[in-house]
């Protein structure tokens, strides 16, 4: 095998094995059995030491979140861990209230008094202590049956191993949550995708020195089964928790009246994206024993129990900066970048502000307490800005006039087309003089739908243009590779690699490289569809000596936006030298010519109305199989108007007056020879 080969194997390993880790520990499904997991990552490790030119950052040589045993022994709770209901609204309280009140047979006016405690969002654990002593632990498991991890939770400072006070029950089930601190997530943000992740992920390993390595906590709130605990209340429960050695939530409080905890809920969701520890709602508990006792559970939950939810699409906090970040078509994109705050399971830094006006229109300034909103796959954006939390010395946000990167004037276009300033701002410097752009071109060129080369990432083309190895796209294929291997981080191989990637991707085929070009408004789509109407680079590339820039307009798909962009591209001589540069160094496939000589030679059509049974697309790809055009718009040029259901009269109309044949659905067919 020669050594790409054992590369490319060696990361495909290494992907499945990350596969099976996602599964494992973010959906808790395993694909795999144990066995075919071990023999798997055996499998890497051995590969690994034979060739010493293999490595990865995900490799599980290198990370402590890789699968731990699942071989922890079983254990019964003595007492169940239960779950707990959820509240997400003002109303879900009083009804929850109001359940209460109805089963204990007590008025609208009696005050329940209620434990009120941030849910941490950690992994829960049950520790047994035997006469002070720190004997067994267990994980939560189904409920009923726990995994003993009694090893791992061994390791976390916060859990005392020994308690020898004398009002210490003499058998308790201590439980509470296991968890990692935000400021400690940060070092290892890399690896999970949430601090939960990464605490399941630890207090779940085979061997306990890997739990140790990361910084667990762990806090106390509730027990199961006990003998000896003689107290009245969960507040006082959670008092002489905290006198016994344990850790406790410092937000803890005592609560009555649905008021009065909305109004915690609200303060403290405001300082959410301050703490130090991911907290998911708050739990209300029923703070008097005798009334738990009495009220009992229902299915697997306490009926004494609630947690208010936060919004898992929606979360309040700070913005620390704004950024502005520059596209390939000079855009100029403002981020906000917040304190980090866990929004459903991800942690989100940064939320987009889109454009100037919006935040002019919101007034968007650093320092501002904002809600930021992150709805399935979209960007996070603001949502409100709380006005009433802005610091006094707070500025109105400047959008810069001077592009950050290069210093050029920027502008608002104004759009033709829709007869407005364009909302976005640009840098108007001419092309690959603002370095910021001239990178995110780069970036472009060598991108999946581009060039598509492996092993040059954003992250390299970055690295390569700091160097002033690359400037222009075509500097890629003149790579000076002796230099490259010098670099930190490039050994032989790796650069081997890239130069066989990049002289592979030589060969290009003419849309994929109008594409890459990173012409404003021309996606894959629109590639397409110069390339089918050029054929060729050079008569692509003749649109920099003519000017029959109208012509282009009679591509079905390209309008004036398109064309106009088009323009402003080819009359760049900086954009025509980097054509000529890669006209000498790559092979470019011209566009499948359709038949030129079929049924529909020389005849333009526009087909106006809904067809029946046939689409538009179906329709334009018949017409340039058989050597015919599709137009845009009729003129003289059209030969035929096709029309279908509700077709537009003026169209019609104004065919007719230049006597332009109009036919129907199967008229046209016929002239195919075929039949509707
Ligand atoms: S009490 C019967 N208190 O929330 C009461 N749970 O859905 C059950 N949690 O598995 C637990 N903070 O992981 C309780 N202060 C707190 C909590 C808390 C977080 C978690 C715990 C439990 C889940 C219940």
């Amino acid at each position: 095998m020669n050594k790409i080969k054992i590369q490319n194997n060696y990361k495909e390993k290494i992907s499945y094995i990350n596969k099976l880790n996602k599964f494992y520990y973010d959906k808790n499904k395993p694909l795999v059995s144990d066995r075919e997991y071990d023999d798997l990552k055996s499998e890497i490790l051995k590969l690994e030491s034979k060739y010493k030119f293999l490595k990865s950052r995900t490799s599980p040589s290198q990370n402590v979140g890789y699968k731990p045993s699942k071989n922890f022994k079983k254990i019964l709770h003595r007492a169940p861990m239960l779950s707990l209901a959820n509240a997400f609204s003002e109303d879900d309280l009083i009804n929850f209230e109001k359940k209460i009140l109805n089963f204990i047979s007590k008025e609208k006016d009696f005050k329940l008094f209620y434990s009120v405690e941030p849910k941490i969002d950690g992994i829960s654990a049950s520790l047994n202590y035997k006469n002070g002593e720190f004997k067994s632990g267990l994980s939560r498991g189904d409920g009923k049956e726990g995994e003993d991890i009694t090893n791992n939770l061994a390791t976390i400072k916060d859990i005392p191993k020994k308690i020898s006070f004398k009002d210490f029950p003499e058998d308790i089930d201590i439980r509470g949550e296991v968890f990692i601190q935000n400021s400690d997530f940060e070092k290892l943000k890399e690896k999970f995708a949430n601090p939960r992740n990464a605490a399941s992920g630890s207090l779940r390993q085979k061997n306990p020195e890997d739990t140790k390595k990361i910084p667990l906590k762990f806090i106390a709130y509730t027990f199961g089964f006990e003998k000896g605990l003689k107290l009245k209340k969960q507040s006082d429960y959670l008092k002489k928790l905290s006198e016994w050695g344990f850790k406790i939530n410092p937000l803890n409080r005592i609560i009555y009246g649905v008021k009065n905890l909305i109004e915690n809920y609200n303060a403290v969701e405001q300082r959410r994206a301050n703490l130090d520890f991911d907290i998911d709602g708050i739990v209300y508990k029923i703070d008097d024993f005798a009334l738990q006792k009495r009220l009992g559970n229902v299915a697997n939950a306490p009926r004494w129990a609630v947690a208010h939810k936060f919004s898992s699409s929606k979360a309040i906090s700070k913005i620390e900066a704004i950024e502005i970040q520059i596209g390939r078509t000079g855009a100029l994109t403002p981020v906000a970048k917040i304190k980090p705050i866990n929004i459903g399971g991800v942690i989100v830094s940064n939320a987009t502000l889109h454009n100037e006006d919006e935040i002019n229109r919101k007034d968007i300034r650093v320092g501002d307490t904002v809600t930021v909103e992150r709805a399935g796959d979209v960007i996070p954006h603001i949502l409100s800005v709380d006005k009433n939390k802005r610091p006094k010395e707070s500025i109105k946000f400047a959008f810069p006039e001077k592009c950050p990167s290069c210093g050029s004037k920027t502008i608002r276009e104004f759009n033709k087309v829709t007869k407005k300033n364009d909302a976005v701002r640009r840098c108007s410097s001419e092309d690959y003089k603002c370095e910021k752009i001239s990178i995110e071109k780069l970036k472009h060129f060598v991108s999946k739908e581009a060039f598509n080369i492996d092993g040059l990432g954003k992250k390299i083309v970055e690295g390569f243009w700091k160097l002033k190895l690359i400037q222009f796209p075509q500097d890629i294929f003149k790579l000076d590779y002796n230099k490259i291997e010098k670099l930190e981080g490039w050994g032989r191989l790796s650069v081997e690699n890239l130069q066989y990637s990049i002289n592979q991707k030589k060969n290009i085929s003419l849309e994929r490289l109008i594409y890459s070009l990173g012409i404003r408004h021309i996606g894959l789509e629109n590639a397409k569809l110069l390339s089918k109407h050029f054929i060729s680079f050079s008569k692509f590339k003749s649109l920099s000596i003519q000017s029959d820039y109208e012509d282009l307009l009679n591509i079905d798909g390209i309008g004036e936006t398109q064309v106009n962009s088009i323009k402003s591209f080819f009359s760049n001589k900086m954009n025509i030298r980097v054509l000529n540069e890669l006209e000498k160094i790559l092979i470019i496939k011209n566009a499948v010519q359709n038949s030129d000589n079929g049924l529909l030679k020389n005849k333009t059509f526009l087909v106006t109305g809904k067809l029946n049974g046939i689409s538009r697309a179906e329709v334009k790809s018949l017409i340039e199989e058989n050597s015919g055009k599709t137009i845009s718009s009729v003129s003289k040029k059209l030969n035929f108007l096709i029309i279908g259901e509700k077709p537009t009269k003026k169209k019609v109309d104004y065919a007719k007056q230049l006597k332009i044949k109009v036919i129907d659905q199967a008229e046209f067919l016929k002239m195919l020879n075929k039949s509707s």
